[in-house]
C-alpha cells in the first residue's frame, strides 16, 4: 500500500509574516510571533503553514525582494528563531513551507551591487538581465530616462515592456546600460541562463531543506526565462508576456533538478510553483512526476459569485492537473488579492451578503479533492481594509500607480488576536502596527470568536476538523447532481456538498446533514449557503 503525501490533500495556511503575530515589539510581526500563535494554527486545525518571505530584505515589496537568502530579516527574528519554529511547528504535528524568490534578487543583493560596480560586459553583470538602450520612441517616452545616452543620442529603455506593478520594466544606470525588472526597480530580474544563477540557487533550497523545511513555494515560478530578443509588445497589454517571459520551456529542466535535490531528503518535501498560465496544458507540464508537486490553480479565486462560473473553475481545474496524476489546488485569498469577504459583498449589499458567501464558499472548497490554501485572517472572516489612509500605504503598487491603484495593503493589516482596541492583541499594548488596524475590529479577534459557536472561527475549526475525518478516502474527482441554474450539487463517493449562489433557497437532496454554513429551513438551502451532506441511496 502506497500512503497518500502529506501535500496531496493538505490544508495549508499562509502565514505573511510581517502581519501575523509581533512578538518584540515593533510593531511587525515575526517568526517568535509565529511560534507564539502556533497553538491557533493546531486548533484550527491545518496541516501545515507557507511562511512569505522573512529574509534579510529592504522591504522593497514586502520582502519578496531578497537581500540575502540565507538569513534571517533582523526585524523577523534570527536564524535561530527560524530554527526554534521548525522544531516547535513539527512538534504540533504541523508542516512548514518557506517562500522561494529566484525570478530576482533585492537591488540590494551582494551580486546586484557587485553589478553596479562592475563595467558592462562584466561577469558580475551577466548575472543579471542588463541591455544596451533602444531608441527613445513611445517606449523610451514612457522610460525614466528618455535621456541622452553616452555618445549624447537620445534613447529609451531596451524594449517597451512594462513593470507589473506599473511603469516601465527597465531602469537605466549612468552608464548607458539599463537592468531589466519585471517589478519593481528595486526587484533586479536575474539571469537564469547563468549557471552560476542556477548553482547557487541549489544550495539556497538544500541550506534550508537542511534546517528542516517541508517544502518551498516558489514566486513567479514561471518567469524565469525571457525571449532573448526582447521584442516589443507593440501596444499589446501585460498578457502579450506570456511568450516571450511566462511560458518558455527552458525552465523546465530547473525544476527537475529541484525535484532531484528534493528527493535526496527524507519525508515527503514539496515544492509548488505560482504559475500563471494561460491555458491548462501549461499547467500539466509542471507537474510531471519529475517536476513540481503542485501548482496554484487560480481560477477560483477569479471566478464571481456564480455557480455556472464555479463548475466551469472546477471542470477545467481537474481537467488541468488529471493528466500529470497530479491533485488540483484551491485558493480563496492570498496576500496578494482583495480578501474574498469584500470580494463576494456587493457594493450597496446588506453588510451580511460578503460574510453568508464567504463561508459558502469554504464548504465548497474544502469539499473539492486536492489541497486548500488558506490565507490568515480568512478564518476570523476579516474583510479587505479599503481606507487606510495614504500615508500608511506601502504597496508598491500604490507608488509606481502613483495611487492610482490602491495596492495590496489592505488584505496585509496585521490580525487582531485580542482586546478592543488596536493593536489588538498583535503587538505589545501601545505600539503602532506597521499598518493601522481599524477601529471596530474587537469583535473580529480570535478571542471574541472563539467561545461563541456561531462565528467564522468556530465554523472554520469545525470544516477543518470534519474534513480531515471525511475526505482522505474520497474518490479525486467530483460527480455533479441535477440541481437548479443558481447551484450546485456535487457527490464524491458517499459525501456531497451543495452550494446556492442564488437569492432563493433551494431544495436538497435527501440525506443527513453533516455541515451548513447557514441554518437550514427544513430540506431548504438558503440563498448565499452551502452544506455538506451523506445523500440516502
Ligand atoms: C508574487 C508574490 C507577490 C510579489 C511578486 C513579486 O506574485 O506573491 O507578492 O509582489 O511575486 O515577487
Amino acid at each position: 500500500m502506497t500512503l497518500t503525501p502529506w501535500w496531496r490533500n493538505a490544508v495549508v495556511y499562509e502565514v505573511y509574516v510581517r502581519s501575523f503575530a509581533d512578538a518584540d515589539g515593533d510593531g511587525e510581526g515575526d517568526l517568535r510571533g509565529v511560534r507564539s500563535r502556533l497553538g491557533h494554527l493546531r486548533h484550527l486545525g491545518v496541516d501545515a503553514l507557507w511562511l512569505t518571505p522573512f529574509y534579510r530584505s529592504p522591504l522593497a515589496d514586502g520582502g519578496y525582494d531578497v537581500a540575502d537568502y540565507r538569513a534571517v530579516d533582523p526585524r523577523f527574528g534570527s536564524l535561530g528563531d527560524f530554527d526554534d519554529l521548525v522544531a516547535a511547528a513539527h512538534g504540533h504535528g504541523l508542516r512548514l513551507i518557506v517562500d522561494i524568490v529566484p525570478n530576482h534578487t533585492s537591488d540590494r543583493h551582494r551580486w546586484f551591487q557587485e553589478a553596479l560596480a562592475s563595467p558592462p560586459g562584466s561577469p558580475a553583470r551577466d548575472r543579471y538581465l542588463f541591455r544596451p538602450g533602444g531608441p527613445a520612441g513611445p517606449a523610451g517616452a514612457a522610460g525614466p530616462a528618455g535621456a541622452a545616452g553616452p555618445a549624447g543620442a537620445a534613447e529609451g529603455p531596451p524594449n517597451d515592456w512594462p513593470s507589473a506593478f506599473g511603469g516601465p520594466a527597465w531602469t537605466r544606470l549612468p552608464d548607458g546600460e539599463w537592468y531589466l525588472h519585471l517589478y519593481t526597480p528595486e526587484q533586479p530580474d536575474l539571469n537564469w541562463r547563468n549557471p552560476e544563477v542556477r548553482r547557487e540557487f541549489e544550495d539556497i533550497l538544500r541550506f534550508w531543506l537542511d534546517r528542516g523545511v517541508d517544502g518551498f513555494r516558489i514566486d513567479v515560478a514561471a518567469g524565469l526565462f525571457k525571449d532573448g530578443t526582447y521584442g516589443d509588445l507593440g501596444g499589446r497589454d501585460r498578457r502579450a508576456l506570456h511568450g516571450p517571459v511566462y511560458a518558455r520551456s527552458e525552465i523546465h529542466p530547473v525544476y527537475r533538478a529541484w525535484r532531484r535535490i528534493l528527493d535526496e531528503y527524507d519525508g515527503d518535501r514539496m515544492a509548488i510553483g505560482e504559475v500563471w498560465t494561460e491555458g491548462p496544458e501549461d499547467l500539466a507540464l509542471y507537474l510531471r512526476p519529475d517536476e513540481l508537486h503542485q501548482v496554484f490553480q487560480f481560477d477560483l479565486q477569479l471566478a464571481p459569485w456564480s455557480a455556472p462560473a464555479f463548475r466551469d473553475v472546477v471542470a477545467s481545474a481537474l481537467a488541468a492537473v488529471a493528466g500529470a496524476g497530479a491533485a488540483p489546488t484551491w485558493v480563496l485569498s492570498s496576500h496578494d488579492s482583495v480578501r474574498h469577504v469584500t470580494r463576494y459583498g456587493r457594493p450597496g449589499s446588506a453588510p451580511g451578503l460578503g460574510p453568508a458567501r464567504a463561508r459558502a464558499a469554504l464548504l465548497f472548497m474544502l469539499a473539492l479533492p486536492g489541497s486548500a490554501y488558506l490565507y490568515q485572517g480568512e478564518e476570523l472572516g476579516l474583510p479587505e481594509v479599503t481606507d487606510l489612509p495614504d500615508a500608511a500605504r506601502q504597496d508598491p503598487i500604490w507608488t509606481q500607480s502613483a495611487g492610482g491603484e490602491p495596492g495590496r495593503d489592505g488584505c496585509r493589516v496585521p490580525l487582531p488576536w485580542s482586546g478592543k482596541t488596536e493593536p489588538y492583541g498583535f503587538s505589545a499594548d501601545g505600539v503602532r502596527p506597521w499598518l493601522p488596524m481599524p477601529a471596530g475590529w474587537a469583535a473580529l479577534t480570535a478571542e471574541a470568536q472563539a467561545p461563541d459557536p456561531a462565528s467564522t472561527l468556530s465554523f472554520y475549526r469545525e470544516a477543518l476538523a470534519r474534513r480531515r475525518l471525511l475526505t482522505a478516502d474520497l474518490p479525486d474527482g467530483v460527480e455533479w447532481l441535477d440541481s437548479p441554474e443558481t447551484a450546485l450539487i456535487f457527490r464524491r463517493g458517499p459525501f456531497a456538498c451543495a452550494l446556492n449562489c442564488g437569492e432563493d433557497p433551494v431544495r436538497m437532496p435527501s440525506g443527513s446533514v453533516l455541515l451548513t454554513s447557514a441554518p437550514l429551513h427544513g430540506d431548504l438551502l438558503a440563498g448565499n449557503s452551502s452544506a455538506w451532506l451523506v445523500p440516502s441511496g
